[in-house]
Order: C-alpha cells, then structure tokens, then sequence
C-alpha cells in the first residue's frame, strides 16, 4: 500500500476530506508549521502522528525546508500532499520530491495563481470559477493538472460565500486524485503530463448562469 504525508498548516478540511474518504493508501503523518493549527488536533483524534516543524525556528527559508524534508522523509512516503500548507517552498524542496508533491489551488488554474482567488474572480466577474488539484513544480500554481471542479459565481456571491462553494469541491477532488495516484490509475509521464488509463467521459457542461429553457 502506497504511504503519504499531508502537510498542513491551519484548519485541516481538506486534510479531514481525506481522513474520512477511506484512501487506499496509509496516511503516515500530518505535519504542520504552527503548533496551533486545529487540523492537529482533528487528525489526533484520527489516531494520525502528528509533527509540527515551526518555520519560526529557522532564520532562513532554505533551513526550515532541509527540516522539514527530514521529518518528511522519516516516513518514506509515496506521495506528500499539501492541503491548505502556507509556506512558499524553496526550489530545492520542490525538486527533491519530484512527481511525489500535490497542492490544491482555490482557482481554475492557470487562471489566478497567487493569492486572493475568490476576491480577484468576483473582481473580474467571471461567472465560472473552481479549485485544481496538481503537481507541484518550481513554477508556482503552474504544475501538471491532475483534476479540477468549476463551480457557478453568483450575482450576490461575496468571497466569503464563493470560497465556501469552492471548498466543497476541494474536498471531493484532492480525495480522488490521491485516490488515483495511489491506485496508479493516474500518473506522470516522463514529459511532465498527467495520464490516465482511466476510461474518460465528457460528464455534464457547467453553463453559468444557467439556461432558460422556452
Ligand atoms: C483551501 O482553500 C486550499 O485550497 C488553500 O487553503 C485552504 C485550506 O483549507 N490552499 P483547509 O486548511 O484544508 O481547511
């Protein structure tokens, strides 16, 4: 069975997804940068091992990610998943885990990388919005796509109500891409491109706002 580490740093939901999705693989640690992060305390209650790395401990990003790999690599995990992880990591990390380390975006990447993604999508006033599930490269918010949802924007959203409509669906997709990973249904070639052997469906069009049928 495929090992991972999750990596958090606040909340924990979509850490908590994953706990409750029954994955097919051994959830080996979580591991956090603040020791208050209340993610720690729900996967305690998971009966998960639980690390905290302080970033505080570090004068300099570069020592902080050389402890952490560490702690990391003392549970030889297959996979590392960020989920809601808020340290920009350096190069070296990001190559050292090469093929193995996955982040959820709040957006329909590529569009808005960065931060604010609900404020800047109300702003634009695009009417389809979402999360992505990816690999992670050097490149921030640019890695190989593994899945995404789209979810409507509704006149009367704010980025409160819109973060929560897209929060549902991080929960259902990062669940199933590890699924597929950990499974081997999903993989990366040796290109960069994510494949899978997968049977694929077009599925229903999201049209927002939807449509007026005479
Ligand atoms: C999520 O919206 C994720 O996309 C972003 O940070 C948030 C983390 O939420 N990177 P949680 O800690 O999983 O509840």
């Amino acid at each position: 069975m495929k090992k991972i580490v999750i990596l958090i740093s606040g909340r924990g939901s979509n850490m908590q997804a994953m706990l409750s999705a029954n994955l097919p693989c051994h959830i080996a640690a979580i591991i956090s940068n603040r020791a208050d992060a209340q993610g720690l305390e729900t996967a305690k209650q998971h009966g998960i091992v639980t690390r905290v790395v302080s970033h505080r401990d570090f004068a300099e990003r570069a020592a902080f990610d050389v402890a952490l790999a560490e702690v990391i690599d003392s549970y030889q995990p297959d996979f590392v998943i960020l989920a809601g992880f808020m340290r920009i990591l350096t190069e070296q990390f990001v190559n050292r885990y090469q093929g193995r380390l996955l982040n959820i975006h709040p957006s329909l990447l590529p569009a808005y990388a960065g931060m604010h993604t609900h404020e800047r999508a109300l702003q634009d006033g695009v009417k389809i919005h979402g999360c992505t599930v990816h690999f992670v490269t050097p490149d921030l918010d640019h890695g190989p796509i593994i899945i995404q949802a789209a979810v409507s924007v509704l006149s009367h959203d704010t980025p409160h109500t819109l973060a929560a409509r897209v929060l549902k669906e991080e929960h259902q997709i990062y669940a199933q891409a590890i699924r597929w990973l950990c499974s081997g249904q999903v993989t990366l070639n040796t290109e960069g491109r994510v494949v899978s052997n997968r049977a694929e469906r077009a599925g229903a069009a999201l049209i927002a706002p939807h449509l007026e049928h005479s």
